[in-house]
């Protein structure tokens, strides 16, 4: 009797802890594919390896397409969807994607590759996921591995998706945007540094150079020269406005550390770049990432790990799309 009653709790243990670890590794696992779809990892590589190859800046927007979607309803690969008509509206026409967001045709080739290997198998936000580490791995940064077993959600929200992080907010609404979704004040500052590759346009951060916070006049605490410079690629004029420029100017498609070293040298782009080498609550950690490359590059990859797993669908929840621009039906 007494053996038998001592069974029960433990029991009991084993599956709450079970749901507890569900709940706080959402089910993710390294090695989610690797019986039914053992060539995946190389499908994806080579799919990135080919468009990076193509356009040296499609690592960058690849990376920043992984990031809009697991802000947005988790890692579900909402992103992708296309709107359909008036009946159904996804997230690439909201205002930080719009005429921004790009990289939906390499994910289209390495989904429809992935299909042909392994079909409805892999879903298109772990393939998202996995584009982004390779992309990140192939311009310099360090490889870290992605757990996987994410599934898709079948509705986007792109009232959420306006609510994205924009670059004319103040680090507390960004902190507290981060915050909501389990990312801490030291992810907001490595996640930035994925500012060391990629573009820019002229409006989002032009108010810096004509026009600072209302006053007429640059924002003093950018560097003179680099002002100069913005100034003449970005004139004071609304044809200027998509204009590109890098987001690193030093190495705009080495994936290092110079993001942070332009930081401190007062020649980030963006005011919510720059705001990290001001605040209190940040800048220790831009001077160290400054300094050291193998740091950053090792907290990128965790940080990037806890963003992939905002809100995954896991299990039976979402389904495995077959074409990652449209439900199932
Ligand atoms: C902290 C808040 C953030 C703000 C306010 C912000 C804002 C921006 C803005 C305004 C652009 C330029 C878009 C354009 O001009 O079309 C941009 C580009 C980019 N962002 Fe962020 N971002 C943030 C965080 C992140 C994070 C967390 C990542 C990834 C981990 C990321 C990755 C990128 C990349 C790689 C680009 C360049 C994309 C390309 O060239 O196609 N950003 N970001
Ligand atoms: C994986 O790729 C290799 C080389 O392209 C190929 O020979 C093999 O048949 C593929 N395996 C599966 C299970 O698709
Ligand atoms: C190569 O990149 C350009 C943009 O830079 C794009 O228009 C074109 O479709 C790409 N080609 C391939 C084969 O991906
Ligand atoms: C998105 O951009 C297109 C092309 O510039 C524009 O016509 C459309 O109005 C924009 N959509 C929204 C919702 O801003
Ligand atoms: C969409 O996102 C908004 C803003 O985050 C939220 O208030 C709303 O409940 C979401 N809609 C659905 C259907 O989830
Ligand atoms: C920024 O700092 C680096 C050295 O850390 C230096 O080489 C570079 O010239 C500086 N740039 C500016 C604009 O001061
Ligand atoms: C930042 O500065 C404020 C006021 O200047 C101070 O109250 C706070 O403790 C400081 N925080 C850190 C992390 O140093």
């Amino acid at each position: 009797m007494e053996h038998k009653s001592r069974k029960v709790p433990f029991v009991h243990l084993f599956c709450l802890l079970l749901l507890m670890s569900q709940l706080v590794f959402c089910q993710l696992d390294n090695k989610f594919y690797d019986s039914t779809c053992p060539n995946l990892t190389r499908i994806v590589r080579y799919g990135v390896w080919s468009a990076i190859n193509n356009d040296t800046r499609m690592a960058a927007s690849l990376v920043r397409l992984h990031f809009h979607d697991c802000f947005v309803n988790g890692c579900d690969g909402s992103i992708l969807l296309d709107d359909i008509g008036s009946t159904f509206v996804g997230e690439k026409t909201s205002l930080a994607n719009n005429n921004s967001a790009r990289g939906y045709e390499v994910i289209d080739k390495i989904k429809a590759n992935v299909e042909k290997a392994c079909p409805s198998t892999v879903s298109c936000s772990d393939i998202l996921a996995l584009a982004a580490r390779d992309a990140v791995s192939i311009a310099g940064g360090l490889y870290y591995y992605v757990p996987l077993g994410r599934r898709d959600g079948r509705t986007a929200n792109i009232t959420a998706a306006n609510e994205l992080p924009s670059p004319f907010e103040s680090l507390d609404n960004i902190i507290a945007k981060f915050s909501s979704k389990g990312l801490d004040i030291k992810d907001v500052v490595v996640l930035s540094g994925a500012h060391t590759i990629g573009f820019a346009q002229c409006f989002t951060f032009k108010p810096r150079l004509f026009n600072f916070g209302g006053s007429g006049q640059p924002d003093p605490q950018l560097d003179a020269s680099f002002l100069k410079g913005l100034q003449t690629v970005c004139p004071n004029q609304v044809d200027s406005d998509t204009t590109l420029v890098p987001l690193d100017s030093a190495t705009v498609a080495k994936f290092d550390n110079s993001y942070f070293k332009n930081l401190v040298n007062n020649s980030g782009l963006l005011q919510s770049d720059h705001v990290l080498s001001t605040d209190n609550r940040t800048a220790s950690m831009v001077l160290y990432y400054s300094k050291y490359l193998y740091p950053f590059l090792k907290d990128f990859g965790t940080s990037m790990v806890k963003m992939g797993n905002i809100g995954v669908l896991t299990g039976q929840d979402g389904e495995i799309r077959k074409n990652c621009r449209v439900v199932n039906y």
